[in-house]
C-alpha cells in the first residue's frame, strides 16, 4: 500500500509541475524548462496513469488531448446569469454613460471622481468556468445568459486554462470567472492553411473558428487547435469579498488563471478617451481581434448600487470601434413581410466580405429610409457592419451613377397574399390587412419558438417553414399536438430529431409567464417590457383585465 501511496504522490506532484509549466509557459511568457524536458514530464506521468488507472483524474493534463465524442452538449444553468453590455459607439456617448452613472452615485465632478477599470473587448466566445476547491469542474457556454451548454470537455483542451488554481483562490470552495475563448491572429491564419492543404472548409474569421473548435461534440478535434481564453470577470464566489473590480481581477491573476491583458485604471473620463485612442492606434498589432474597449467601474460598492437591467449592468460599457465600410452594388430591393404585417424593405446586394462575413443582404427599415438615402437600384452603396451587428446600407454613390438606375417603388399588394396593402396615416409602413397571410402566419411561428419565447430547440426558421409547407400545422398552437410519426417524413428529419423536437416541444408546455407574454409578438413589447408586465401582473387573466392606464403604469 505504502508503494501506491508513493505512486500517488508522485502522480499528483506532476500534474501539479506539468500545470504550473504550462502557466509559465502560456500565461507568464517565462518558460522554466525545454520543449524536452516538459515532455519527459508528461510521458511520466501518463506511464503512471495508464498502470495505475485508478488514479485517472478528468484535470489531469493529459486530458487536454480530448475525450471520447459527446453526443449533445447538456444545458446548464447559470449560477449568475451572463449578462451582455450596453454599448456607446462614440465619446459622447460614453460621457452619457459617466453622466449616468454619476447622477446615480450622486458623485460630481467636484467632490471625487469615478475610478474605471479599462480592457480590450475581446472579439471571441464567452465562457463561464467553475473551480470547486481549485478544482475545474465546469466550462459552459454563455447561451441565453441563464442557460448554457456543458463544454467542460473542450475547455479542459484550452492550452492556458488551468485545470487547477494556485494560492488562496485554491482553498475557496466555488470560484466562478467568465472569459473570452479566442484564437490570436498567427494561430488562426496557421489553422486556416492547414485546413485549405487537406482540402477542408476555411473558417471565414478567427470568432468563427473559435466558436466551431469550442462547440465540438469530438474534444480531440478542439484539443488540435490553438485555441486561448482570457479572464475578465469573477462571476460567482463564495467565502470572499472585493473592494474593486481591479482586485478582483489581480486575485484572479494570482490564482494562475490568464487574465485579459492591457488592463488599466482611468479615473477620469479623458484617461478612458485615451485609452480609447491607444486601442484604436494599436489594434493591428495585438495578437488577437479586438473589437472595442470595455469600460467597468471599479468601485464593487458602486457596481451593487448600480445594478442590472435584464440585457446589461448599469455599472460597465462596451466603447465599440466604428464598423468597418465598403462598397457594393444594389441589385435589387426585396419586400418582406412581418409577424405584425408590416411589408419591410430589405436590400439584395453582390455579396461582400466586411467585418468578418460575407453579406448579401441589408434591412433598409422603411420607405422613408430609403428616401432620405436617395438610394436607387444598380447604385453603389456604403455599407457597413461591426462585429455580430446587423449590417446596415450607409448612402448611395451619386457620382458612380450610370443613369440605368432605377427608382426602388413599394408594392401596391402583399408580396405573398397580394391584398391590397394600406398605410395608416401618419405610419411608416404599409402593412397587408390580411391576418391569414401565410408570411404573417410563418413568421409568428417563428417568433413564437425562438430563443427568447418558447426555446423550443431543434425548431428554427427554416424547420417551422417546412412544417406549415407539410401543412402538418396552421398556428403555433398545432405545434403542441404534433406526433413523432408526422415528422419522420418529412425531408432531412428522420427518427432521432423527430424524437427530440416533440420531446423539446412537449418540455415547454409550461414556461415563465414574461416568455408566454413575448412569445405572443405583439408589436413594441419585446424581452424587457415582457418581464415588467409579468412581474406586475402575474397571471394572463389580470393582464387582460387591466384597464390601459395600469398596463402603461408599469412601463
Ligand atoms: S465584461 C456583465 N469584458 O462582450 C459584463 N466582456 O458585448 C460582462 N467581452 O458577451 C462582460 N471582452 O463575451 C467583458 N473585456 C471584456 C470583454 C467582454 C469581450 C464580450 C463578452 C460579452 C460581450 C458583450
Amino acid at each position: 500500500m505504502g508503494n501506491k501511496e508513493n505512486i500517488f504522490s508522485e502522480i499528483q506532484h506532476l500534474r501539479r509541475e506539468i500545470e504550473r509549466h504550462n502557466y509559465l509557459y502560456y500565461t507568464a511568457a517565462q518558460p522554466e524548462i525545454s520543449d524536452a524536458e516538459y515532455d519527459a514530464l508528461f510521458h511520466r506521468l501518463k506511464e503512471l496513469e495508464e498502470k495505475f488507472p485508478e488514479f485517472d483524474d478528468k484535470n489531469s493534463p493529459t486530458h487536454r488531448v480530448g475525450a471520447p465524442p459527446a453526443k449533445e452538449f447538456p444545458a446548464v444553468e447559470h449560477t449568475t446569469p451572463l449578462l451582455s453590455l450596453d454599448k456607446a459607439t462614440s465619446y459622447k456617448e460614453f460621457l452619457q454613460f459617466h453622466k449616468r452613472v454619476q447622477k446615480m452615485l450622486g458623485v460630481s465632478d467636484l467632490f471625487g471622481s469615478i475610478d474605471y477599470t479599462v480592457t480590450p473587448k475581446l472579439d471571441g466566445l464567452s465562457v463561464r468556468l467553475r473551480y470547486e476547491h481549485g478544482s475545474l469542474v465546469l466550462g459552459a457556454t454563455r447561451g441565453d445568459g441563464f442557460r448554457g451548454e456543458n463544454i467542460t470537455q473542450n475547455v479542459r483542451t484550452i492550452r492556458n486554462l488551468p485545470h487547477y488554481l494556485i494560492g488562496d483562490a485554491a482553498k475557496l470552495p466555488v470560484l466562478e470567472v467568465r472569459g473570452e475563448v479566442l484564437f490570436h491572429k498567427n494561430d488562426f491564419i496557421k489553422l486556416n492553411d492547414e485546413l485549405e492543404m487537406q482540402g477542408e472548409k476555411k473558417f471565414v474569421n478567427a470568432r468563427n473558428a473559435a466558436a466551431g473548435s469550442l462547440r465540438q461534440l469530438d474534444s480531440k478535434i478542439t484539443a488540435k487547435r490553438p485555441l486561448r481564453t482570457y479572464i475578465y470577470e469573477v462571476l460567482y464566489y463564495e467565502d470572499i469579498e472585493f473592494e474593486t473590480h481591479w482586485k478582483q481581477i489581480r486575485f484572479i491573476e494570482n490564482a494562475g488563471l490568464p487574465v485579459i491583458p492591457y488592463a488599466e485604471h482611468c479615473d477620469s473620463p479623458e484617461n478612458v478617451k485615451k485609452y480609447f485612442k491607444w486601442a484604436v492606434d494599436n489594434r493591428e498589432k495585438l495578437p488577437f481581434e479586438i473589437d472595442g474597449v470595455v469600460i467597468k467601474v471599479n468601485d464593487i460598492s458602486y457596481q451593487w448600487k448600480l445594478g442590472t437591467v435584464s440585457h446589461h449592468p448599469r455599472w460597465a460599457i462596451a466603447w465599440k470601434f466604428e464598423a468597418e465600410e465598403v462598397i457594393t452594388t444594389l441589385l435589387d430591393v426585396q419586400w418582406n413581410v412581418t409577424r405584425n404585417g408590416f411589408v419591410v424593405p430589405v436590400a439584395v446586394m453582390e455579396p461582400v466580405f466586411v467585418a468578418g462575413a460575407t453579406i448579401s443582404r441589408a434591412t433598409l427599415h422603411n420607405e422613408d429610409q430609403i428616401e432620405r438615402l436617395g438610394i436607387k437600384i444598380g447604385d453603389k452603396i456604403v455599407i457597413h457592419r461591426a462585429g455580430d451587428v446587423i449590417p446596415a446600407v450607409l448612402r448611395p454613390i451619386a457620382e458612380m451613377r450610370t443613369g440605368d438606375e432605377r427608382k426602388i417603388i413599394p408594392p401596391q399588394n402583399c408580396p405573398v397574399c397580394g391584398s391590397k396593402l394600406f398605410k395608416p396615416e401618419g405610419e411608416i409602413y404599409r402593412r397587408c390587412p390580411n391576418r391569414s397571410c401565410p408570411a404573417v402566419i410563418a413568421e409568428s411561428i417563428k417568433h413564437f419558438v425562438s430563443r427568447k419565447a418558447f426555446d423550443i430547440e431543434g425548431l428554427g426558421d427554416k424547420q417551422v417553414e417546412v412544417l406549415l409547407d407539410a401543412k402538418l400545422i396552421k398556428d403555433a398552437a398545432d405545434l403542441f399536438t404534433l406526433k413523432t410519426e408526422q415528422l419522420i417524413p418529412l425531408e432531412r428529419w428522420g427518427q432521432k430529431l423527430a424524437e427530440k423536437v416533440v420531446a423539446n416541444i412537449r418540455a415547454r408546455k409550461k414556461i415563465a409567464f414574461d416568455r408566454f407574454i413575448y412569445a405572443m409578438g405583439v408589436s413594441g413589447v419585446g424581452s424587457h417590457i415582457s418581464e415588467i408586465l409579468a412581474d406586475n401582473f402575474k397571471s394572463l387573466d389580470t393582464l387582460k383585465n387591466a384597464t390601459l392606464e395600469e398596463q402603461a403604469g408599469n412601463r
